[in-house]
């Protein structure tokens, strides 16, 4: 490709790679890199077509602002053509969104205002009628409204599918989508539906999303939760159309992130956490065919936003997602069992600064002090602070001359009132038996124990 004048005539035109390390029984699989548009998504296509459509009606004036409830996703996109063309933009976003995300959409100089995402629509709180909210408040204001906004699933109809179409010469039997906003199930669908006749358009969807069930029985059911990022609903946008739409898989987040990190170990492509939903119900729907098809599903987005999530294998112990070995006692509380590798530690010959930016590093606040294998002591930020107050030269001071010493232990068989007891009196629950340390349970561990079991 040559020499471009703007990031915005990168977006689109993404390739398309089949998959060989697969089983996709008698199918052939590709996947459709979106991940490669400049904002690192899909929905880079719909800002542009949304914002210039918005331009067009008169809808948005020079200066004005535009807001958005949005996954993350179309707040990037949308960032991307704001700034290019001068607008101001807010964007609502749940507080169950990768970090990274928010922290990329951040950079981009975008007003984001954190809401809650333990409650559904009708609730102030909820992202979407937030977002409606401030642009009532705001004068000279225009909400995108993905959700409703019907220039969203044209992009599909007129853009996504007649490129698709041309990289696949025209032969396609199934093409396999998740649903955030509907946009690109509804514009694929009914263009396809248009151009390729015979082929079937699939669904997949996180368990707890009301869209499988809805396609497949007719039934909704009531919403429960997912992990995925930017997939699945708990109700039906007014842009959505899946009359089109032939059959709906509900996969599991477990099945999701364990595909997701199998499309970057066996295929060398690094997506997101909806990627791994999406290929998981594509493999399925491949193995169930009894004679070959051509399959496409999309990597919606990158996989670099989930390296603190989905890629983490702590994040994945805490939300009870890593399969461990269970013991039935405390030590299934330890986040970073001593023999699982995940452990971070110092000896008590290493000095301050490694120490710290080692918390830094893992983000946590007091480490474990090893050596040969048996723990000597504890070092916490106020050791590590108090270290260092007086004089700054102290950060190179050893771990062993500011590390606690006087360890108390617990017993893997011992009750969690005993650790409780430990955190009342401020002390670190230390889990031991006979010369033999298996990790810490910190009062964030126990607080991840009680919320995994709440049913
Ligand atoms: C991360 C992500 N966002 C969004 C979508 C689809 O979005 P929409 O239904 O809003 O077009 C997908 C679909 O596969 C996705 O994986």
């Amino acid at each position: 490709m040559s020499i471009v004048n703007s990031v915005l005539e990168l977006i689109g035109n993404t390739p398309i790679v089949k998959l060989s390390k697969f089983d996709t029984g008698p199918c052939d699989l590709f996947i459709k890199l979106e991940a490669d548009n400049p904002g690192g998504s899909i929905k880079d296509r719909i800002a542009v077509c949304m914002i210039e459509a918005a331009e067009q009606e008169g809808k948005i004036k020079p200066g004005g602002t535009i807001i958005e409830a949005t996954a993350g996703n179309t707040g990037l996109g949308l960032g991307l053509v704001a700034a290019q063309k001068g607008y101001k933009l807010i964007l609502v976003i749940p507080d169950k969104m990768s970090p990274d995300k928010i922290r990329h959409i951040r950079a981009m100089g975008v007003d984001v205002r954190l809401t809650r995402s333990d409650v559904q629509k009708g609730h102030p709180e909820y992202y979407q009628d937030y977002a409606k909210r401030l642009a009532a408040e705001i004068p000279n204001s225009f909400f995108i409204d993905q959700f409703s906004n019907p220039n969203n699933p044209k992009t599909h109809k007129i853009d996504t599918g007649p490129e698709i179409l041309r990289q696949m010469d025209g032969k396609l039997d199934a093409m396999v989508v998740g649903v955030g906003s509907s946009g690109t199930v509804t514009g694929l669908g009914q263009y396809f539906h248009e151009n390729a006749p015979g082929c079937e358009m699939i669904v997949a969807d996180p368990v707890g999303s009301i869209l499988a069930d809805t396609i497949n029985t007719g039934h909704t059911p009531q919403a429960g939760s997912w992990l995925v990022e930017g997939i699945g609903e708990d109700f039906l946008p007014p842009i959505c159309d899946i009359s089109l739409v032939k059959k709906a898989y509900a996969i599991r987040d477990q099945e999701a992130f364990n595909t997701q990190r199998e499309l970057l170990q066996k295929e060398g492509i690094i997506a997101g956490s909806s990627t791994g939903t999406l290929l998981s119900a594509a493999l399925r729907y491949c193995r169930e065919q009894t004679e070959p098809k051509r399959v496409l599903t999309l990597a919606a987005d990158t996989g670099n936003k989930y390296l603190s999530k989905s890629f983490n294998d702590s994040w994945l112990a805490d939300q009870g997602l890593l399969e461990r070995e269970s013991h039935g006692d405390l030590r299934d509380l330890i986040a970073r069992p001593m023999d699982s590798g995940d452990m971070v530690t110092v000896t008590s010959d290493d000095n301050l600064i490694t120490t710290y930016k080692r918390m830094r590093m893992f983000d946590v606040s007091q480490l474990p002090v090893m050596d040969d294998g048996m723990i000597v002591g504890l070092i916490d930020e106020s050791d590590i602070l108090l270290g260092i107050y007086e004089d700054k030269d102290n950060f190179q001071m050893k771990v062993s001359t500011v590390m606690v010493t006087n360890l108390e232990t617990v017993p893997p068989s011992a009750a969690i009132d005993d650790i409780v007891n430990l955190f009342k009196e401020d002390k670190v629950a230390i889990i031991a038996e006979a010369g033999e340390f298996f990790g810490l349970i910190t009062q964030i561990d126990l607080i991840n124990h009680l919320r995994k079991n709440m049913g």
